[in-house]
């Protein structure tokens, strides 16, 4: 593969992490995120197939990214995902290649994706009480879940990583025993703050339980050691003082954004290069790949979006801009 110069945006950041949704849909209703009777879905022929995000996949590996993050709506409900992860491994063996599941199809599917050459998951658990689980994501299936977490965990799909979002009075009674979590089974539990892009619009400040907050309420009942920040990496990191297995991080977007250091960049499941979750501009690749476009001409119409990367999301501020997209359309 021909090797083009690094992706940097207009503050001077490298973009090398990718994170490409492979579909909008979704088989949960997590409140936050989609309305109980979901979201009018794509059309299938305005979804990008395996071969154009390969495609596009190979035209940013080829400007230095090193790092595949496949998101949805819900990955694996995307047929046959596994050949998808079959073909991005083969641009590149030393690639990192994930996936962010909410871990309903996980147990059935992890052998085969682990097979296929993905190197791990992170899996969203908001809940670990059946019917608050039930209530968060109008699904029963808490069971599923933790099973689809074990599989995957034995498939070798790690460092597992589970991700919690955090809301005020609705789950953070709950920080404690997600901590045992980790304890227990060497997982990252990782605690996300509740950020403005749910569907509904029911965000309000008041719900959002700051990061510092999160790692008292746990160092007061686990002390906790401090394991810093990696590039790139949303997450604040924690180990336990006692050597404990497992790590606990927080992933404070709200009150401490880390948008200085972000390095990603998005492609939407209809084929839109977003170089931010807030961005409110989008470039289309699919057409001009439709069309006949070349790589080189892929290339350039990544590197303008990269290069007009905003310095960082403005939550918070009078000057806020919802994005129009909600988390489902854009993968988190
Ligand atoms: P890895 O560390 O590579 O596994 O990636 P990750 O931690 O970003 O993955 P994941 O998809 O699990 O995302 C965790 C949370 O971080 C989600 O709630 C994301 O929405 C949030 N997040 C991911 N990227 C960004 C970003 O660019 N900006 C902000 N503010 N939040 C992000
Ligand atoms: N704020 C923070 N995180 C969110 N996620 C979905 N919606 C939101 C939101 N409004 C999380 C999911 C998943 C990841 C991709 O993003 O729970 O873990
Ligand atoms: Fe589905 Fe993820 Fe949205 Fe929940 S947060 S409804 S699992 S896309």
């Amino acid at each position: 593969m021909r090797n083009r110069p690094p992706l940097i945006d207009g503050w001077g950041r490298t973009v090398d992490d990718l994170r490409v949704s492979v579909t909008d849909k979704c088989n949960f209703r997590c409140t936050y995120c989609m309305p109980p009777q979901g979201l009018p879905w794509l059309p299938k022929d305005a979804i990008l197939t395996f071969e154009e995000i390969t495609r596009v996949a190979a035209v940013f590996v080829s400007c230095g990214i090193r790092s595949i993050k496949l998101t949805g709506g819900e990955p694996l409900v995307r047929r046959d995902l596994h050949v998808l992860i079959r073909m991005l491994r083969d641009l590149d063996a030393g690639l990192d290649i994930s996936l962010t599941t909410n871990g309903y199809l996980l147990a059935e599917q992890a052998p085969a994706l682990a097979d296929a050459g993905l190197d791990r998951v992170s899996v969203s658990c908001d809940s670990l009480l059946r019917h608050r689980f039930t209530e968060l994501t109008l699904r029963d299936a808490l069971a599923q879940v933790r099973r689809g977490i074990r599989v995957a965990a034995a498939a070798g799909l790690t460092p597992l990583k589970v991700n919690v979002v955090v809301m005020r009075n609705r789950n953070d009674d709950e920080l404690i025993e997600f901590a045992r979590l980790a304890r227990d089974t060497g997982y990252d539990v990782r605690f996300i703050e509740y950020m403005p892009l749910d569907a509904q619009g029911a965000w309000s400040s008041d719900q959002v339980v700051p990061g510092v907050e999160i790692v008292e309420r746990i160092d007061a009942v686990f002390p906790l050691r401090a394991a810093g920040r990696r590039d790139g990496d949303p997450a604040t990191r924690f180990v336990f003082a006692d050597g404990a297995g497992g790590s606990i991080g927080v992933i404070p977007s709200v009150t401490e954004p880390f948008c200085s250091s972000c390095n990603r960049v998005r492609v939407t499941a209809d084929g839109n290069v977003r170089a931010c979750l807030f961005s409110v501009d989008e470039s289309d690749v699919k057409r001009p790949m439709r069309a006949g476009a070349d790589d080189d001409e892929l290339e350039e119409l990544i590197r303008d979006c990269v290069a007009r990367k905003w310095a960082g999301h403005r939550i918070g501020q009078a000057d806020f801009v919802r994005p129009s997209r909600s988390m489902s359309m854009i993968g988190g």
